[in-house]
């Protein structure tokens, strides 16, 4: 029998996720179905347990319910109950239900794995201090980067950098002016900027020699972007390859089979 899933969002029109977990259907043999389903803004749990009452196995949950997703798991992973958010939910049969987040996770394989960076003692920028800035966070200090932490509203970055358990480094929360002077190995914008085009604040060198530039963001070409080609990073990124690689990690959780990433990404390129 054909296993459902589906991925749960306001919007959720254009979602990549049902095309990317029929790819990974296809090349492990996973008998699966996985659809995008539209819940009204006050009725994400009510559509999870109607999914629950239909059979479904488990879904992924999109902006803006991945906060009430981490409430409704019964059984949250570390990580999860440390971001307080979930994007996979797994249900089980006696009841209760498996939550984690695996964006994080997705980021992270994304630079390691795809585009062939390391992390280790780096000098990583993150921009940004909302939700998608709270999601990676802690995956980056694991990774025993040099962390500094910059958005618009500075008090923002300064509580989510004191809120964090230092590595064997100190971590910075700042406002742009305090990074005029710097440059990173590794810069990644975590802001909504690029949603409508605006620029951010960055001086033009703040690119090392070799840098990474990666935008969380996906299907555009973002200021950022530009911004980074133009000041010469040395890669530039979207980010199509964290989509999959959560993608990839749900799919694990679920099924207990890793697929292969690099077909996927490269197909959704190729179609776009
Ligand atoms: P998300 O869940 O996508 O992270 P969010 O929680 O609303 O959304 O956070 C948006 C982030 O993008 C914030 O860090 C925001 O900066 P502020 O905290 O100062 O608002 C940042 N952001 C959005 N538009 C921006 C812009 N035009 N310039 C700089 N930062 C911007």
């Amino acid at each position: 029998m054909t296993d459902r899933y589906a991925v749960i969002g306001n919007p959720i029109a254009h979602s990549k996720s049902p095309q990317i977990h029929k790819m990974f259907a296809e090349q492990t043999g996973q008998d699966i179905s996985y659809e995008a389903i539209l819940a009204p803004l006050d009725g994400f749990a009510a559509t999870v347990e109607r999914l629950r009452k239909e059979g479904y196995k488990g879904c992924n949950v999109t902006v803006p319910f991945k906060f009430e997703a981490f409430q409704l798991a019964t059984q949250p992973t570390e990580r999860a109950q440390i971001m307080r958010t979930v994007n996979t939910l797994k249900f089980f049969y006696g009841g209760g239900i498996f939550g984690d987040n695996t964006d994080s996770t997705g980021l992270i394989h994304d630079i390691l794995f795809n585009l062939g960076f390391t992390l280790n003692n780096k000098r990583v920028l993150l921009i940004g201090a909302g939700g998608a800035a709270y999601g990676v966070v802690l995956s980056l200090v694991d990774m025993d980067v040099k962390l500094t932490i910059v958005n618009r509203s500075a008090d923002k970055a300064k509580t989510l950098a004191s809120s964090l358990i230092p590595n064997e480094f100190t971590i910075i929360g700042c406002g742009f002016d305090e990074i005029v002077s710097q440059q990173f190995d590794v810069v990644i914008n975590a802001t909504s900027a690029g949603l409508t085009d605006s620029e951010l604040p960055l001086p033009p060198t703040l690119f090392a020699p070799g840098a990474l530039a990666y935008d969380m963001m996906y299907g555009r070409d973002t200021p950022f972007m530009k911004f980074a080609r133009e000041q010469g990073a040395a890669v530039v990124s979207d980010g199509l390859g964290m989509l999959v690689e959560q993608a990839a990690e749900s799919f694990f959780i679920w099924r207990g089979v890793r697929p292969e990433t690099a077909p996927v990404i490269s197909a959704l390129r190729t179609a776009k």
